[in-house]
Order: C-alpha cells, then sequence, then structure tokens
C-alpha cells in the first residue's frame, strides 16, 4: 500500500502531538515531534548560559550550532522516537515550562530553523511520516497529501497543558500557563522565518469541544479519503 505524508500544524498546546502519535501508531507510519527539536536547542542554549530572561546571545547560539546534535532514538515501549540532545535523551527535560518560555525566540532564528528543516526533510524522504509543528505543512513538506491546521480556545489549550504539567509534578500555576501559550502564538505567528499560518490546502480541526477519541476518528476519516483517492489514481 502506498505511503502518505501527514502533516500537522496549528498552534501551542492544540493537541497536534497526541493525535500524530495515534496516528502514526494506526498506520505504522513513523511520528516525528518538530517542536522537540527546537526545545531541544532551547534547552542547549539555556545549559550554556547562552540564553536566560537577562540575555538571549543569539550570535553565541547560531556559532554553536554546528556543536549541536538533535536526533530521535526509537522507544519500542512507547512507540515514538525520543528526542536526544547530543547523544543524550532530553525527552522530559524538554518539556518544561522554561523551555516553554525561550523556545520561541529560539525558533524565530533562521539558521536554526534551516538545521532543523533540512533534518526533518530527511525523516520524512521515504513517506510514512506524520510529523507536527508550525510550518511542515508550508516549508517542511509543502507536497504533503494531507495538511491539518489544528486550532482550540487558549482557554482550552491552556488547561490542557496545565494538566499535563502539573500531572507530571511541575509546580506551575494556570495563569502562566496561559500567558505561556499565547505569548508563543503571537511570536510564532509573526516572526519573518516561517511564520505559523495555515497552508492555503490544509484542513482545519477546531477540537475545542471535541473529545480525543472524536478527534481520531474526524483524521482518520480524512486519511482514508486520501488513501481511497490515491488507489484510484
Ligand atoms: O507546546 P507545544 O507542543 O504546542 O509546542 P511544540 O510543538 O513543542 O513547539 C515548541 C515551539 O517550537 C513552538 O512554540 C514554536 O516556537 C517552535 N516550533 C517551530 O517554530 N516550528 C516547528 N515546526 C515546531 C515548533
Amino acid at each position: 500500500m502506498s505511503k502518505i505524508t501527514i502533516a500537522i500544524d496549528g498552534f501551542s498546546s492544540t493537541g497536534k502531538s497526541t493525535v500524530a502519535k495515534q496516528i502514526a501508531k494506526h498506520l505504522g507510519y513513523v511520528y516525528v515531534d518538530s517542536g522537540a527539536m527546537y526545545r531541544a536547542i532551547t534547552l542547549y542554549a539555556i545549559r550554556e548560559g547562552i540564553i536566560s530572561k537577562a540575555n538571549f546571545d543569539e550570535k553565541a547560539l547560531v556559532a554553536h550550532l554546528t556543536k549541536i546534535d538533535v536526533s530521535f532514538t526509537f522507544n519500542s515501549h512507547l512507540g515514538y522516537g525520543e528526542v536526544y540532545l547530543n547523544g543524550i535523551n532530553v525527552e522530559q527535560d524538554i518539556r518544561t515550562l522554561e523551555v516553554s518560555g525561550f523556545v520561541s525566540k529560539v525558533a524565530a532564528i533562521s539558521q536554526v530553523r534551516s538545521k532543523l528543516v533540512a533534518i526533518q526533510k530527511q525523516l520524512g524522504i521515504h513517506k510514512g511520516v506524520v510529523m507536527d509543528g508550525r510550518d511542515i505543512g508550508t516549508v517542511v513538506f509543502p507536497k504533503a497529501e494531507l495538511k491539518l491546521f489544528m486550532i482550540a480556545s487558549a482557554e482550552k489549550r491552556a488547561s490542557r497543558r496545565f494538566k499535563e504539567l502539573i500531572d507530571r509534578g511541575d509546580k506551575i500555576t494556570y495563569d502562566a500557563v496561559l500567558k505561556n501559550v499565547t505569548e508563543r502564538d503571537y511570536i510564532d505567528t509573526h516572526r519573518e522565518d516561517s511564520p505559523l499560518v495555515k497552508a492555503a490546502d490544509a484542513i482545519e480541526i477546531d477540537n475545542s469541544e471535541m473529545s480525543i477519541q472524536e478527534q481520531l476518528d474526524h483524521i482518520l476519516g480524512l486519511i482514508d479519503v486520501v488513501l481511497g483517492k490515491l488507489h484510484e489514481t
């Protein structure tokens, strides 16, 4: 059966990764969390003192890029690849509110984007990939057979992310999460290089009032249509 490329873009905490993992498992495709790659570089910048609340030395980060290796290693227990920074698993470390607070600034740097986009394109070269992010349908895979654009109200998104962080034991407030979500939306949609925008041929899904199962069923229906058309030709 021929394989397709599925690009899922959208605002922060719209549940892209949840549904992308489910789809990849269902189809036996590879799931790639492109946001994890931007988060890994951000974690590197924090650890090296390149970015902090007081200062962001963009030039230093660009100079360090050749020393930063971001990769995925498949975890058979989880069923998807975990992100590694210079050979070390950072899957948990990149999910903090501190990293979220800086990541959109790091992701706005063109040199960071071109480094990661090149890796992302390579990961999808054989198709059979579900990738989520902000520029997947517009820049990374402009020819993807299925493009989805996920939206939900800022409050819904913040409460989902707040629950996720509280469940893993982080000490944070709902207001801090809401502030981060709206700040990232602003930076991601206003940056010069590859801003977050819905591709002209993307299907918009507002999941504010959808359960995870309803959303999955809806998307699997869309995939069936695309695969059906492909087999007709
Ligand atoms: O928190 P959430 O899961 O919504 O975001 P993420 O997918 O982990 O992405 C974190 C940040 O990385 C985003 O807010 C963007 O600034 C950046 N990003 C990007 O610029 N391009 C991508 N393809 C993916 C993420």
